[in-house]
């Protein structure tokens, strides 16, 4: 049974069939077609943290594929004391075709998958951000084609998106570069393991975003304090103050280079609104993709490939 725990589930492979399917979708959306490729499946979402774009992307998703969405908090599904996580898991998978999660901890979703008897999809944890990442893979081939390699460049810390990022550019043969301050750059943990898991993988790290910027085919951010983090919000603030992506650090890159945030943002913090609302923006088409995104990616994991 297929999983969606972390990129390093994934090859190359996996990335273009899902693009195709997501691609196809989306041709067909918007020609007004749904077609239903998963009449009747069950999708449950179980969250411990406020979500706009995954949850309704995975809901609206399920829906057009001819299923069905439940939505329960962590708290309602009991992941932490009501009754133990294999419980949960057991009794809810066999309720469900598939489980999003969104967790604080990566670990609760490894064991949740473990007694699961259906695909687990990380839909955040405070290691790994899969489907945000397969989303943004698939927005800047949009713009500058499917074997492009121009240089994603991720200013600003080195979190739970910065690292699924990481991993999707590798096996995809995309260059990465991270800009942060030391201590929030990419752990060398994660840089052996994913220079094991891709060996060709080009990442780099710097603490210089404007040397960074340079040869950038798309400037990155998210916010500096992640949702769990909101009491270091203050000292982040102060930290990573110089990797502000703005107007001064846009001119340092190339005419050409795209700005791409997951959101939601921190206007003001860690992007100018001149930057995000600006025409090299892709926050929006990056947003709207998300459902696209999913509904490749549900067919790949839960049907045909055959849309
Ligand atoms: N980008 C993203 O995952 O947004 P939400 O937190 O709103 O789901
Ligand atoms: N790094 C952010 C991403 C939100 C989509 C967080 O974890 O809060």
């Amino acid at each position: 049974m297929k999983h969606v725990i972390s990129l390093f589930d994934f090859n190359a492979e996996d990335l273009r069939t899902i693009f195709e399917t997501t691609a196809e979708l989306k041709a067909r959306l918007l020609k007004g077609e749904r077609p239903v490729l998963l009449p009747g499946r069950v999708l449950t979402q179980v969250f411990e943290k406020p979500s706009l774009r995954t949850r309704v992307s995975f809901e609206a998703a399920i829906i057009h594929l001819g299923g069905t969405s439940i939505f329960l908090s962590g708290k309602d599904a009991g992941l932490h004391g009501r009754e133990s996580l294999p419980d949960v898991a057991r009794v809810l998978t066999d309720y469900s075709d598939a489980v999003v999660l969104r967790t604080f901890s990566h670990e609760l979703i490894q064991e949740f998958a473990g007694y699961s008897s259906c695909p687990v999809i990380n839909g955040l944890s405070d290691r790994n951000h899969p489907c945000q990442a397969l989303t943004d893979i698939f927005t800047i081939q949009e713009i500058f084609g499917a074997d492009h390699s121009r240089k994603i460049v991720f200013v600003g810390d080195g979190n739970n998106v910065a690292n699924s990022l990481a991993v999707a550019a590798a096996l995809l043969k995309i260059p990465f570069t991270l800009a942060a301050p030391e201590e929030y750059q990419l752990p060398e943990d994660f840089l052996s393991q994913l220079q094991n898991y891709v060996p060709h993988a080009e990442v780099e790290q710097t603490t210089d975003p404007y040397e960074a910027v340079r040869d950038a085919g798309v400037i990155y951010t998210d916010v500096w304090a992640s949702m769990g983090q909101e009491s270091e919000r203050d000292e982040r603030k102060a930290i990573f103050a110089p990797y502000q992506v703005n107007a001064k650090l846009f001119a340092a890159a190339p005419k050409d280079c795209r700005f791409m945030h997951c959101l939601p943002a921190h206007r003001g913090e860690e992007v100018t609104d001149d930057v995000i609302d600006g025409d090299r923006s892709l926050v929006f088409p990056q947003a709207e993709n998300r459902m696209h995104l999913a509904k490749g990616l549900l067919v790949w994991l839960l049907g045909s490939t055959t849309v």
